[in-house]
């Protein structure tokens, strides 16, 4: 703990956000797990999570419903409503969990400097049991393709958890 979190009383938070393209299947369903995998290990207070797309054209919609119907049926509550990834992310979160190569190449366009691009996370780095290199957008897919993303993201998000709190720990 560095000595402005002792005198704000708290330790630093983990500030994450995930992307995808419209920010309405992929990443509004990595924040929606996320948030409750923090919570169940009683870490919300160490955390800020959100999620953002690299196309805006979703811009103030609810996830997609076949989203929300498949993460539900896992127990997750998606509420999220879409917005477009900015500049001014790169400053407020320290690391930007990517679903693919093309939302890797478009938030780099994005991020405001080479330091800021050092942020970006290929979401699938973070998997411990599935051999997969992205997430594939469901959006043109069948129910299938639903169900493919919560298991990747489940494994990826248990790893990154997993990463940045190993179990047994706090979190301070
Ligand atoms: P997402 O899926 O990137 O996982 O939110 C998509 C949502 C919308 C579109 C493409 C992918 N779209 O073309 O509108």
């Amino acid at each position: 703990m560095n000595p402005t979190e002792l005198q704000n009383g708290a330790a630093a938070k983990h500030k994450i956000l995930f992307v995808c393209l419209g920010n309405i299947c992929r990443s509004p369903a990595a924040e929606g797990i996320f948030r409750d995998m923090v919570e169940k290990r009683g870490l919300s207070d160490s955390f800020v999570i959100d999620s953002a797309g690299t196309y805006g054209g979703h811009a103030g919609e609810l996830p997609d419903s076949r989203m929300r119907a498949a993460a539900s049926r896992r127990g997750y509550r998606l509420t999220h409503r879409s917005r477009k990834l900015t500049e001014d992310d790169f400053r407020n979160f320290d690391i930007i969990a990517v679903m693919d190569d093309s939302n890797y190449e478009r938030a780099s366009r994005t991020a405001p400097d080479i330091e800021s691009i050092g942020k970006i996370h290929r979401m699938t780095d973070f998997a411990t049991k599935h051999v997969w290199d992205h997430i594939p957008d469901p959006y043109y897919e069948g129910a299938e393709g639903f169900e493919l993303v919560l298991d990747l993201l489940e494994d990826c998000l248990d790893g990154l958890l997993n990463r940045l709190v190993p179990n047994g720990s706090t979190g301070n």
